[in-house]
């Protein structure tokens, strides 16, 4: 569900016309639907009531700082990757104490500034990692709160580029090695404090089987570690998804109940029904690393219509946003509807074609070969669900600038990041 609509035929978020944003702030635009942000945590924050547990939201989906300040204030922890995460985390006001800092490749600045904040805990990805941050603890005179990742080696049927839980994958320590991994950090590391273990398999599933499986691959392990290391909590990471296909729609009751059983998207009341009665009889605090289903729907990418092209074999739209303001469409095939700001473009669809940016790669494009909206030069369009992974992935390719970011709460909207100026873009070189 979402804030995404027609209203009087025209495009809304929450209560505000997109096209009053367009008409200040220009395009390429993120937009962002604070209350949908809400709703997401909300939901899922009380489809776990039953057990203890803290939503540690990933950052690397949207770390904008007023979208991070939004849900510290629903009393959200924080799921990092890098040391600029956490600098985002604090200055948003949010607590490194509710920060656990993921990822196979910390160095030590980062491992050194996490420490110095005394962020919650490190999910540690393999022993090497382990005995660099005992030493930089040691040194420190101080002891590192610790949580091993383990790799279920299970299969979360999604894209390749984004399922981490298989035994290939470069992400966490074996299965079989995982215990002899704990005992080795008892034993041995004596600058390291045992606080979790955690798993993550993948992002972006739509069916709640894979995670069934890999917690109850792992139930036993959890017990063990509480028995003998008695670790505080078990981390089952992110990755449930959204719904892309048909996005506006979703965002509106009529449209759930048409849905069938299978239509249907992994709800958290359908991950909760499934996972909680696996997780409570643990006794232990539970933390999730949910990105995409908090941030996913509550942003579209908007952008204005540049010029028509009718080729031999195709027509093409060529629009004023590019993969470098979003990529999933490049780098993962992924989908994002594309909705015209006015309702009315949407009836007549009669042609075939591609929206495509101005970048000059063929691998440029937001939709290929589908039914085009009715949309010609001035006209508007919003990419729907694009509001994980979407500025936060844009670069500046084709020395394009950064776009600009909106937040819309009820009536009002404000600028939480502005478009970059040619002085941003060569920023800090020199000739
Ligand atoms: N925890 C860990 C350790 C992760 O690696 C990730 C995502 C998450 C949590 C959050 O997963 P989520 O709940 O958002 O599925 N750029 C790709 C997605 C990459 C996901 C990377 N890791 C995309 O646009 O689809």
């Amino acid at each position: 569900m979402h804030h995404f609509h027609y209203k009087n035929e025209s495009l809304h978020c929450e209560n505000v016309d997109l096209s009053s944003i367009t008409d200040t702030y220009g395009t390429p635009t993120y937009i962002y639907s604070a209350q949908t942000f809400r709703d997401s945590y909300q939901r899922l924050d009380k489809a776990l009531a039953e057990i203890d547990h803290e939503i540690s939201y990933a950052v690397k989906a949207n770390s904008n700082i007023a979208i991070l300040h939004l849900l510290k204030e629903l009393g959200s922890g924080f799921d990092i990757v890098s040391a600029g995460e956490l600098y985002r985390v604090i200055a948003a006001g949010g607590d490194a104490a509710h920060c656990t800092f993921a990822g196979v490749g910390k160095t030590d600045e980062e491992i050194n500034y996490a420490l110095d904040q005394g962020i919650y805990c490190f999910n540690v990805e393999s022993i090497h990692e382990l005995e660099v941050i005992n030493s930089l603890a040691k040194a420190k005179g101080i002891k590192a709160p610790v949580a091993l990742r383990v790799n279920p080696n299970v299969d979360a049927k999604t894209h390749k580029y984004i399922s981490t839980g298989k035994a290939e994958n470069k992400f966490g320590i074996d299965f079989e090695a995982i215990e002899g991994a704990y005992a080795h950090v008892a034993a041995n590391l004596d600058s390291l404090e045992i606080k979790g273990l955690q798993m993550h398999i993948g992002s972006q599933l739509t069916q709640v089987k894979p995670f069934e499986e890999a917690v109850n691959k792992v139930l036993s392990l959890v017990r063990m570690l509480k028995d003998t290391y008695a670790i505080e909590f078990f981390s089952i990471g992110g990755g449930i998804g959204i719904v892309y296909e048909d996005a506006l729609a979703s965002g509106q009751q009529s449209w759930w109940d048409k849905q069938t059983d299978e239509q249907r998207p992994l709800t958290p009341e359908l991950y909760a029904e499934r996972i909680v009665p696996l997780l409570k009889p643990l006794g232990l605090k539970i933390l999730l690393e949910p990105g995409r289903f908090i941030a996913g729907n509550a942003g579209v990418l908007v952008t204005e219509c540049l010029y028509e092209k009718s080729g031999k074999s195709k027509s093409f739209r060529m629009v004023d946003a590019a993969m470098n303001d979003l990529i999933r469409p490049a780098l993962y095939e992924g989908y994002h509807q594309i909705v015209p700001f006015k309702q009315s473009q949407i009836s007549d669809k009669t042609l075939i074609g591609d929206i495509v940016g101005p970048i000059c790669e063929t691998g440029d494009f937001f939709c290929q070969s589908v039914e085009l909206p009715n949309i010609e030069r001035g006209d508007y369009i919003a990419l729907m669900s694009a509001g994980a992974y979407g500025f936060t992935m844009a670069s500046n390719y084709n020395s394009r600038p950064l776009p600009t970011e909106i937040l819309v709460d009820g009536d009002e909207f404000k600028v939480i990041r502005k478009r970059q100026t040619f002085t941003d873009l060569i920023a800090g070189e020199s000739v």
